[in-house]
């Protein structure tokens, strides 16, 4: 069933959503998805083995309070403006359906993060007004206007953006976000600021109308486990609070958030190998033909040689065992071009084999 976004993830259709053949991922790169290509910190890994069969059939504790605390720790945020979700995605939806009617008006950037169009529309059922990327860059100057000229209740901005990768530094974020009226709520989504090194969420200390979603399945490694986190203003967290279901983030999850959180310094070291990885990807893609967009996370955007017809190419590397993501979906200007997330070396060697096999053959 889908009713929503599009989103990566086909690689599930060759492993079997049955689970009954997980063997069948060796065989496969899944670079759809937009997971780490790293494992989570030794110390999750430990924290999660000795209990194991316990893990199971124990409650978690029921608000997540060692979580929340250790995210207070680990981030620098104040205790009462952080709201647990399981995974960000949780946190979008029931955030939106909190914050916004079907008379609220939502400016997006174009292209970016297609959950938010999906949830927006679709879910709220408001307006929706597209602000398009100038440099593939979002344009905070054009965005400034729009919003000191017409009345919006939510702005979206994706940091670094998806699928460009591309960042705003967090001093241009808060002088745009004191040039904007009160009146909009400004939803920053760092999926996947931690590749880039930055974050507004100390923004939310002294804004009213900040609130900083925080997935940590991307950064953390922890996309099987569904753990995120919100920070926003003490009235948006009590609204949200009052919205959290009992037991929201998993026992697997709340132990696996609070080791990463308390292991910095392994995932500094693996967010510069990424970058490392990163560029060497680009640099083997750009030997291929058409351009590559680099970025500041775990991804690139190829745009492919006009020749190639990007469905077709898409489906050829499938056949292969290498699942791309077609970008087209995501929004303008992307036809020509598939996202490919970061791998390990050895992967990324493959991911390169094949799609020099497929060119040749489109
Ligand atoms: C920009 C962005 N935000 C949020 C999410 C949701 O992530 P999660 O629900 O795993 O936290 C994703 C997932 O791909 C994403 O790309």
């Amino acid at each position: 069933m889908n009713t929503g976004a599009d989103h990566g993830g086909a690689f599930w259709n060759a492993i079997g959503p049955d689970f009954r053949h997980l063997e069948r991922r060796g065989s496969i790169i899944n670079a759809d998805v937009l997971d780490a290509w790293f494992p989570p910190s030794q110390k999750v890994l430990e924290a999660l083995k000795e209990p194991s069969e316990w893990l199971y059939r124990t409650s978690p504790p029921t608000d997540g309070d060692g979580m929340i605390t250790a995210i207070r720790d680990a981030r620098g945020v104040d205790e009462a403006r952080i709201v647990l979700g399981a995974g960000s995605s949780d946190l979008i939806f029931r955030a939106f359906l909190m914050m916004l009617r079907p008379s609220s008006r939502a400016l997006v950037p174009d292209p970016t993060y297609g959950e938010y169009a999906h949830v927006l529309s679709n879910v709220v059922g408001c307006q929706v007004d597209r602000l398009p990327l100038v440099d593939w860059q979002i344009d905070l100057e054009a965005a400034k206007q729009r919003l000191n000229t017409e009345a919006y209740d939510v702005f979206v901005l994706v940091n670094p953006n998806s699928p460009t990768g591309q960042v705003l530094e967090p001093s241009e974020v808060e002088a745009f976000v004191e040039a904007i009226p009160a009146r909009t709520m400004v939803w920053i989504d760092e999926a996947y600021a931690d590749y880039a090194g930055i974050t507004c969420e100390s923004l939310v200390n002294d804004s009213r109308n900040v609130v900083v979603g925080k997935s940590m399945s991307k950064v953390y490694s922890l996309s099987g486990v569904r753990a995120g986190y919100a920070v926003g203003p003490k009235q948006f967290v009590e609204g949200m609070q009052l919205r959290t279901p009992p037991w929201i983030v998993s026992l697997p999850g709340q132990i696996a958030a609070c080791a990463a959180l308390g292991d910095p310094a392994y995932y500094a070291d693996m967010f510069e190998e990424t970058r490392r990885l990163g560029r060497e990807l680009a640099h083997g893609l750009r030997a291929l033909g058409g351009t590559v967009l680099e970025g500041k996370a775990n991804f690139v955007l190829w745009f492919l040689p006009a020749e190639i017809r990007t469905e077709k190419f898409v489906k050829r590397c499938a056949e292969q065992g290498l699942y791309l993501r077609d970008a087209a979906s995501i929004g303008a200007g992307l036809d020509q071009a598939v996202r490919i997330s970061v791998k390990d070396e050895s992967s990324q060697h493959r991911i390169l084999e094949i799609v020099r096999r497929v060119m040749e053959g489109c």
